[in-house]
C-alpha cells in the first residue's frame, strides 16, 4: 500500500511539473509570436466580433443557413486577423454545420493570414450546449444550485464541454458567478443564487468539470466567468443598472466566487455591463487591473460584454466617442473587446498606441493573454474537432445526468398533510401558463436568445402535462390552458373543470427572458395567474402549485390556497418528466432553495442581513419573514439529527475544529438530505451578519439508515471583512448552526482565540 501511494504521489508530481513545463513552453511560444507581430496584428487579436458580421445579410437577419460573405470574411479573418468571434448564425445550427463554419474560419485564419493564428470562438452554451441542435439542455444554473450537489454540477459542466467541442466550440461564456443580491434581478435564473459560499462551491465544481484536468483535451472547454462585478446587485433591481457596493461588501460577498473559480483554473472573465458606485465596470481599472489581475492573480482573458465599450459613451456617459471609450476600457485592463459589428476598434487601438495614449505594454499584456488561452486550448494544433469523434453527444448517459439534475433541483416548499405524492387513478386537472410548454421548462438561452421559439423544441421531450398523462390512467387527466403569462385565456373553463377534479395541478410561471427583456416593475406573480389559483380554490380541492420561474415571484396571497408548492425553476428538457415523477412519488424531492423567497416586496433581504435590518415596528427583531428561507426544501421522508459533537469547544490561531452530527432517515422512503452548516459571530467590530453558510454536504440515506457527517473548520471559515476592509477573525464566541431545515437548526457555541493583536 505504502509503495503504491508513494508511486502515485511521484506520478502526480511528475504530472504537475510536466504541466508546468508545458505552460512555460507556451510562454516562450508567445514571446516568439509577439516579437513577430505588427501593432495592427496585435490590435486584431484584441477584437471579438459577432459571427453574423462575416455572413451574408444584415447582422440581425433570421437565416436558415450560414453563407460567408466573401469580402467581409476576408477582411475580418485575413486582413484584420480578428482574435475572436462569438454568437450564433441566427438559426439553430447542428454540430456538422458548426464544424463546417469553424473549419472554414480556422483554415482561413491559419493558412491565409500572415501569422496563422487560430480564432478563439466563444459562445453562451450556458445550460448545456444550448446553441447546438439536438444537444441536451440542462436545468438553468439557479436550479443546479438548488441541487446542492457540486459533483452533479461538475458532471453537467463536463457534458456541456463535450457537446460544445463536438461542434468545435472551445470557449463558453459561463458559469455565471454573480451574487443575486436582489430577487428583482431578471438573470437570477442564470446565477447560483444569493450565497457566496454556495456560489463559490458550485463555481469551483463547474470549472473543474468544464476544463477537466487540462484545457488541451478535446473534451474540455474553457470557461468565462461572468459578470465582473456586481451585476446582480442593481440598485433598482434592473439589468445593467448602477449598483452601490461598499469596498467591504465587495470583498465579503462579491469577490469570493470569482476568486474560488480563478483558483480552480478559470481562464476567462467577462466584465459586467453595469456600473458600481457610478463607475462603469468596463472603465474600472481598480477592479480589473488592480484586483482581478493583481490581487487575484488572474492570468486569463478579460473580455468586454456585448458592445460595452460603446456603451461607455451613450449608456454610461463617461466617454465622448469611440476613441475615448476604447482608451478608457483598454487602459482599465480589457484584453478582448466584444464589438460585434465591425473592426473599427482595431484602427482606433493602433492610433491610440501611436499617440502614446495606450502603452505598448498594455497591448502586449492583452495579446499575451489571448494567445495564452489559444495555446492552452491547443487551437494551434487542433483548431476544430470532428463531430464524429463525439459519439456520446446527447446520448443516453448525458440525458440521464440531465434527468438527475432536474430531479435533484426541484424543491418541495410546502406539502400540507402529505398531499403529495399523488395517488394513482385520480382525476387530475392540469392547468396554467407553464402546464403544456417546453419553453417554460427550458427558459432563455434555449436554441434562441430568449428561448421562446417553439419551432426548435424537441417533440420527444415531455411537458408537465404530457409527463403527468404518462403516469395517470387514460381519461383521468384533463387540461385547460387557463392563462398566458399576463393574460387570461380561459380561466372560466378551468374553473368549470375543477369541479370534477380530485386534484388540481396549477403550473404558474415567468416568461423566459434575460437581459433587458427580463426587467420587471412588480415582483408579485402576474395578477392573472394569481387570479386563476384563487378561482380554482373555491371547491376546496387539493391544489398543487408548480412554479416555473427564475425569480422568486411573490405568491403571498395564493400560497395559503395551495396544499403543496413545488419550485421547479427552469428545469430543462427533462424537467416535465422530473416534475411528474416527483408529483407521483417515483422520485423523492431533495432540492433546497438557493435564495430567500420573499413574502413582501417591501422586505427583500438576503438571509445574511444584519440584525438591525430586521427590527420591526414593535422594536423587536422579528422583521424577517420570508415566504421560505434560504436552504429550505422538504422531502417525502423525514430526517433526524442527533449526536452533535465537537472535538473541542475552543480553538485558536491556525488550529482547526472538527464537528460531527448523525443524520438518520426516520421515514419509509430512501432520500437525499443536505446538511447545512452556518456560523454566526456573536459580537464583532463590524456588525456581524445574522449567519453565514460555511459548509454543506448532500448525503443519501435508505430508510432507517444513519450516517455521521463530518465538517472541519478553521479561522478562515469564521472570518469576515473588518473595519479596514481586511479579512480577519476576531477573538470571540461564535454560534454554529447545523441541520437540514433553516427553521430547525441545532445550535452550539464555540470560542475562537486569535493570535493576532486586535
Ligand atoms: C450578455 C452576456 C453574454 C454576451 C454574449 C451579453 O449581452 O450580457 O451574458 O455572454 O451577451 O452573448
Amino acid at each position: 500500500m505504502a509503495l503504491f501511494i508513494s508511486g502515485f504521489v511521484q506520478a502526480q508530481t511528475a504530472d504537475l511539473s510536466g504541466r508546468e513545463q508545458a505552460l512555460e513552453r507556451i510562454e516562450l511560444k508567445i514571446d516568439r509570436l509577439l516579437s513577430q507581430m505588427t501593432l495592427k496584428e496585435k490590435a486584431g487579436q484584441m477584437l471579438n466580433v459577432g459571427l453574423p458580421t462575416i455572413l451574408t445579410g444584415d447582422y440581425w437577419d433570421a437565416r436558415d443557413s450560414a453563407v460567408f460573405h466573401t469580402d467581409r470574411f476576408k477582411k475580418m479573418i485575413v486582413d484584420y486577423g480578428v482574435g475572436s468571434i462569438h454568437n450564433t448564425p441566427g438559426y439553430l445550427a447542428g454540430k456538422e454545420d458548426w464544424y463546417r463554419m469553424l473549419k472554414e474560419i480556422q483554415d482561413a485564419a491559419m493558412n491565409e493570414s500572415r501569422l496563422g493564428i487560430p480564432v478563439l470562438y466563444g459562445i453562451d452554451n450556458i445550460h448545456g450546449a444550448n446553441y447546438i441542435k439536438g444537444s441536451v439542455m440542462f436545468p438553468h444554473q439557479i436550479a443546479l444550485a438548488a441541487t446542492w450537489n457540486p459533483a452533479l454540477v461538475g458532471q453537467t459542466a463536463a457534458i456541456t464541454s463535450y457537446e460544445s467541442r463536438a461542434a468545435s466550440l472551445p470557449w463558453n461564456f459561463n458559469p455565471n458567478v454573480d451574487v443575486a443580491a436582489t430577487p428583482l434581478w431578471g438573470r437570477i435564473a442564470e446565477s447560483f443564487g444569493e450565497d457566496p459560499h454556495l456560489i463559490s462551491t458550485m463555481a469551483r465544481a463547474y470549472v473543474q468539470g468544464a476544463q477537466q484536468t487540462d484545457l488541451s483535451l478535446p473534451v474540455s472547454s474553457a470557461v468565462c466567468l461572468k459578470h465582473y462585478l456586481g451585476y446582480g446587485a442593481g440598485n433598482n433591481g434592473k439589468d445593467r443598472a448602477n449598483a452601490l457596493i461598499p469596498e467591504r461588501h465587495l470583498r465579503q460577498y462579491f469577490l469570493p466566487p470569482f476568486e474560488a473559480a480563478i483558483k480552480s483554473g478559470a481562464m476567462g472573465v467577462m466584465i459586467s455591463s453595469n456600473a458600481v458606485n457610478g463607475v462603469p465596470c468596463h472603465a474600472n481599472k481598480y477592479y480589473i487591473t488592480d484586483i482581478l489581475k493583481g490581487e487575484l492573480g488572474f492570468r486569463g482573458v478579460v473580455i468586454s460584454d456585448f458592445s460595452d465599450v460603446e456603451f461607455l459613451i451613450g449608456a454610461h456617459q463617461v466617454a465622448a466617442d469611440m476613441r475615448e471609450a476604447t482608451k478608457i476600457a483598454v487602459n482599465a485592463g480589457l484584453d478582448l473587446l466584444m464589438n460585434p459589428y465591425d473592426a473599427k476598434v482595431v484602427d482606433i487601438i493602433v492610433d491610440l498606441v501611436n499617440a502614446q495614449e495606450i502603452p505598448m505594454e498594455r497591448i502586449d499584456d492583452a495579446v499575451r493573454r489571448v494567445l495564452r488561452l489559444k495555446y492552452q486550448l491547443n487551437l494551434f494544433e487542433t483548431p476544430y474537432n470532428h463531430p464524429d469523434s463525439y459519439p456520446e453527444f446527447a446520448g443516453e448517459k448525458h440525458v440521464s445526468v440531465n434527468y438527475q439534475a432536474a430531479c435533484e433541483a426541484l424543491t418541495l416548499l410546502k406539502n400540507t398533510q402529505q398531499v403529495l405524492p399523488l395517488p394513482a387513478g385520480k382525476n387530475i386537472l392540469v392547468t396554467g401558463y407553464g402546464a403544456h410548454s417546453m419553453n417554460l421548462l427550458n427558459g432563455a438561452w434555449s436554441r434562441t436568445f430568449l428561448g421562446r421559439d417553439t419551432q426548435y423544441n424537441d417533440p420527444t421531450k415531455r411537458t408537465v402535462l404530457e409527463a403527468i398523462e404518462a403516469h395517470n390512467a387514460q381519461g383521468r387527466t384533463s387540461y385547460v390552458a387557463g392563462t398566458d403569462y399576463l393574460t387570461d385565456i380561459n380561466t372560466d373553463e378551468a374553473v368549470a373543470k375543477a369541479r370534477e377534479a380530485d386534484y388540481i395541478v396549477v403550473c404558474v410561471g415567468e416568461i423566459p427572458a434575460t437581459e433587458k427583456p427580463s426587467d420587471i416593475n412588480e415582483l408579485a406573480l402576474p395578477t392573472v395567474q394569481q387570479e386563476l389559483v384563487k378561482r380554482l380554490s373555491v371547491y376546496k380541492k387539493p391544489l398543487i402549485l408548480v412554479m416555473l420561474q427564475g425569480r422568486p415571484r411573490i405568491i403571498r396571497e395564493i400560497e395559503p390556497l395551495s396544499a403543496a408548492v413545488l419550485m421547479a425553476y427552469y428545469p430543462g428538457q427533462e424537467g416535465g418528466r422530473a416534475i411528474a415523477d416527483i408529483l407521483y412519488g417515483k422520485v423523492n424531492p431533495s432540492g433546497k432553495l438557493p435564495y430567500t423567497y420573499p413574502k413582501y416586496s417591501g422586505n427583500l433581504l438576503p438571509y445574511y442581513h444584519k440584525k438591525t435590518d430586521i427590527r420591526d415596528i414593535n422594536w423587536g427583531f422579528d422583521g424577517f419573514y420570508p415566504q421560505y428561507e434560504f436552504g429550505h426544501g422538504l422531502s417525502y421522508t423525514t430526517f433526524a439529527y442527533t449526536d452533535l459533537r465537537l472535538d473541542k469547544e475552543q480553538f485558536s490561531g491556525d488550529d482547526s475544529l472538527r464537528i460531527s452530527i448523525t443524520v438518520e432517515n426516520t421515514g419509509d422512503r430512501p432520500g437525499k438530505e443536505t446538511v447545512q452548516l452556518y456560523a454566526k459571530d456573536l459580537i464583532a467590530t463590524v456588525a456581524p451578519d445574522v449567519k453565514k453558510l460555511i459548509g454543506f454536504q448532500k448525503i443519501f440515506l435508505a430508510p432507517g439508515a444513519r450516517k455521521t457527517v463530518l465538517f472541519t473548520i478553521d479561522a478562515s471559515d469564521l472570518a469576515s471583512v473588518g473595519l479596514y476592509n481586511e479579512w480577519r477573525t476576531e477573538t470571540g464566541t461564535f454560534e454554529l448552526q447545523l441541520g437540514g431545515q433553516p427553521s430547525k437548526l441545532i445550535r452550539k457555541k464555540i470560542v475562537y482565540h486569535s493570535n493576532n493583536k486586535q
